[in-house]
């Protein structure tokens, strides 16, 4: 194809007043090469967001904005850091006090990591709130949660890279956790640690994850979850479709265009957001060990357990998950399955739903160890499938908090509300949410103590009430009675 043929408009742009010839002529050859304008356009100038827009809706951004902080103070922290057994920790320590400024790029990259998850956290807590994750918007919430796993595995390898004893401990819980999973749990540790330790060879794969692997599907991902929000338009706080409501001109009569509107409004977020962020980086970067822990400043020591090992603050909630499941909490759990089965059977109109119910719950429960069974086989015995059933509190435990993860993935289909944000929905969401959120705060805070039996208590409860909160959702969002929605929304 000729020059000729894909000859474009010169570009106008509107209020550039004198600058408009020279910048214009620029952005003409540009864009006959390359579609600037056309995205510019579709994704600032002439992307149509809700007017509506509240506090809720800064994160989005600063998540952005965090992403960006971290590669660039990472790629700064990468020209001093050695990814060796040998040499981590001191050149992490050399970055500290020798290198100039250091200090400030590993503080920034530190503190980076714990603003990363509470912007993502508010962030998901927008969407719960909202209902940001139900139809058209599936896929935008999908993309969401494999980044938030994405992250979540990126701050996990991160965390060895210091190889302090935090690093090193935290690391060594997290892996032989693999051990536990049936036939394939000892061979599957081994192969993440590439040794039978956590080493040098650990240390060296987790870096090459850190650094380039998981940043690169970090950015693909954004962009795809960008994509497909702008594909479907944004939700706001009243869940009205603002597409629905078109002018004269096709445009959504309660839409703005994001830029200027919400470029210069999000300006507002940034610079709370870097004020906050600077009060933490300069005053308390270990933000009393919640984000740098105390333990780390100690260099891994092989031979030396610390007495109290737990992950970040960010991790928390699942770990407390992890430690309730017991051997007496098993009774519970398998009460709670068989409830749920019955729950099914007795209401759910699903044909489906009701057989499979009746065949998954009582393996389910026979799967359990402890519920009463009182026998224990081996299938398999000698060959590498040999696997020994019922499976123990310890497997369930990894087992649930795998679910704890991933069952935000199915919110889009648990969600049965005529509508879709809390302001609309009746007492019993807004119940749910409420105790959903105290629930994920109290299991976080007890994953940050020691074990103690009131602790494990509260965890079990936590742990029912967490699963409870998605589970029963398909009932409660169907039984309770909502307000109307408004055409328009609100201001
Ligand atoms: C690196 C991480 C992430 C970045 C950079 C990011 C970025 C954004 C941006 C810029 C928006 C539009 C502005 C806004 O609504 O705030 C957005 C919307 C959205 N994000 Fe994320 N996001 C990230 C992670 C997540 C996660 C982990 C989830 C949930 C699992 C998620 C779910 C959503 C949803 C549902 C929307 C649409 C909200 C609405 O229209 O009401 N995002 N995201």
């Amino acid at each position: 194809m000729t020059m000729a043929a894909t000859k474009k408009e010169p570009v106008v742009i509107e209020g550039a007043g004198a600058l408009n010839t020279p910048l214009s002529g620029l952005l003409t050859w540009v864009d006959q090469r390359f579609p600037l304008m056309s995205l510019w356009k579709d994704h600032l100038a002439e992307y149509y967001a809700p007017k509506n827009f509240n506090f809720w809706y800064y994160f989005g951004l600063l998540a952005m904005l965090i992403l960006v902080l971290q590669i660039v103070t990472g790629i700064f922290l990468v020209m001093h850091y050695k990814p060796s057994a040998a040499e981590a920790f001191a050149s992490v320590e050399y970055i500290m006090r020798d290198v100039p400024g250091g200090w400030l790029i590993r503080y920034m990259h530190s503190t980076g990591a714990s603003a990363f998850f509470v912007v993502i956290y508010l962030h998901m807590f927008r969407g719960l709130m909202y209902g940001s994750y139900r139809a058209p918007r599936e896929l935008v919430w999908i993309f969401g949660m494999i980044i938030y796993l994405c992250l979540m595995a990126e701050a996990f390898f991160g965390y060895l890279l210091p190889w302090g004893q935090m690093s090193y401990w935290g690391a060594q819980v997290i892996i032989n956790l693999f051990d536990a999973l049936p036939i394939i749990g000892p061979d599957l540790s081994t192969w993440i640690r590439g040794d039978f330790v956590v080493g040098d060879a650990t240390l060296n794969r987790f870096f090459a994850f850190h650094v380039i692997a998981i940043p690169l599907a970090l950015l693909a991902l954004v962009g795809a979850h960008i994509m497909a929000l702008h594909e479907v338009g944004s939700n706001n706080p009243d869940g009205v479709e603002i597409k629905e409501n078109k002018n004269a001109a096709g445009k959504p009569v309660d839409g703005i265009p994001f830029h200027p509107y919400y470029t210069v409004k999000d300006s507002l977020g940034v610079v709370v957001f870097a004020f906050l962020f600077c009060m933490v980086m300069f005053f308390a970067p270990e933000m009393g060990g919640y984000f740098l822990e105390y333990n780390n400043f100690i260099p891994a020591d092989p031979l030396k357990t610390p007495p109290h090992i737990a992950p970040v603050w960010y991790f928390t909630p699942y770990y407390s998950i992890l430690r309730a499941v017991t051997e007496d909490f098993m009774f519970w759990l398998a009460l709670g399955v068989a409830a749920y089965a019955t729950l099914i059977v007795f209401t759910s109109r699903g044909c489906l739903s009701k057989i499979l119910a009746v065949l998954i719950a009582p393996v389910v429960i026979f799967l359990m160890k402890g519920v009463g069974f009182g026998m224990t086989f081996t299938l398999f015995r000698g060959t590498f499938l040999e696997i020994t059933l019922p499976l123990e509190a310890k497997v369930w435990g990894v087992i649930l908090m795998g679910l704890a993860t991933l069952i935000f993935f199915l919110l889009p289909w648990l969600d049965k509300s005529p509508v879709k944000s809390i302001r609309y929905k009746g007492v019993l969401s807004r119940w749910a949410l409420t105790i959903f959120v105290a629930v994920f705060l109290i299991l976080g805070y007890y994953g940050t103590q020691p074990v103690t039996d009131l602790g494990t208590l509260i965890s079990q409860i936590g742990t029912l009430l967490y699963f409870a909160f998605f589970l029963l959702m398909p009932w409660y969002t169907q039984m309770e009675q909502t307000r109307p929605v408004p055409s328009r929304v609100t201001m």
